[in-house]
């Protein structure tokens, strides 16, 4: 079998790999906006770690994409994908492409990677220093009736003030969230605090796309006013739900979402209590 050929991911690649992106995670691309939401996540990382972004290729051919980021003392895998119809005879872009994205580092403590189900993607990870912590996935129409009064001084936060919600994540995860929160309001989303206690992001059409908090009581009041802003939502997704969450278990609960488990946070070194705390995929 020939070696899987990888190199940098290029502005000019992005189009292709956010076709392979969608294949391989089975996303409809067919709306302009879902597409160019896609494209604008894909170009962000591209910008913010040049270096951190691979392609492989194959008769000329994207086949695979991998996007790695570097916040201070943690490195982040953002988006590991493989095309299901162009992937070769036995494999391989995978391990080669998470190998180029390990190898894009500098004084990292730590890692974090959101995982998907894929059995491949779990054995990647796991086979590369990362410990797999199992999680929840709560989807499905909320019980709005459920959801009681909101705290009172919880704020939407512009995008001038996302560095100062930076030692939350500091806290909670080793690094800021800084400029990244804007993948979320790129695709329609609001940022929340409540004081310096912790910050919520909810995207209407999506779900609570993250939320991070110093104290339970903070997040769970966070929660919910997450869980508000997408009431009206047909399908509301929360997910990456670790066990340790349990002040978010309870939360779902009580809003009647169905729960089933689904994929892994993967972690090298020490991020930090990583809880209360809900991630996002592509930025943990
Ligand atoms: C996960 C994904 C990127 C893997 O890419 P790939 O090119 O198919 O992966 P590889 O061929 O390099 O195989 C990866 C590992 O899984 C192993 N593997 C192959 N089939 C497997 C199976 N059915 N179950 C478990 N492991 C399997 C391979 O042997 C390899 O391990 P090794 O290097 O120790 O031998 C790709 O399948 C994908 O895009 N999946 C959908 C999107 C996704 O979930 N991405 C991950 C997001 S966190």
């Amino acid at each position: 079998m020939s070696e899987v050929q990888v190199r940098r991911m290029t502005d000019a690649d992005v189009v292709d790999a956010v076709s392979v992106a969608g294949a391989a995670f089975q996303k409809d691309l067919s709306s302009q906006r879902t597409r160019a939401r896609w494209e604008w996540r894909l170009r962000y990382v591209l910008q913010t770690d040049p270096q951190g972004s691979f392609v492989t290729e194959h008769d000329g051919q994207l086949v695979g994409v991998a996007q790695a980021i570097i916040r201070e003392r943690l490195w982040i895998l953002s988006l590991l994908t493989v095309s299901p119809t162009l992937e070769r005879p036995g494999g391989g872009d995978g391990r080669a492409l998470v190998n180029a994205a390990l190898a894009y580092d500098r004084d990292t403590t730590a890692g974090i990677i959101i995982a998907s189900n894929d059995p491949k993607a779990l054995r990647l990870y796991g086979s590369s220093g990362f410990a797999l912590t199992p999680v929840f996935e709560a989807s499905g129409k909320l019980d709005a009736s459920r959801i009681p009064a909101l705290h009172p001084d919880i704020t939407e936060v512009p995008p001038e003030d996302f560095h100062t919600l930076a030692p939350i994540s500091r806290a909670v995860r080793g690094a800021a969230h800084g400029d990244d929160l804007l993948v979320a309001l790129s695709q329609g989303g609001t940022v929340f605090r409540l004081q310096d206690r912790g910050f919520v992001v909810a995207i209407p059409g999506r779900g609570v796309w993250a939320l991070a908090a110093l104290d339970e009581q903070a997040a769970i009041a966070l929660l919910w006013r997450g869980l508000d802003h997408v009431k009206d939502d047909d399908e509301c997704e929360i997910g990456f739900i670790t066990g340790a969450q349990q002040w978010a278990i309870d939360v779902l609960l009580a809003v009647r979402l169905p729960f089933e488990s689904r994929g892994a946070i993967a972690v090298r070194g020490d991020p930090g209590p990583l809880t209360p705390y809900i991630p996002t995929p592509p930025m943990a």
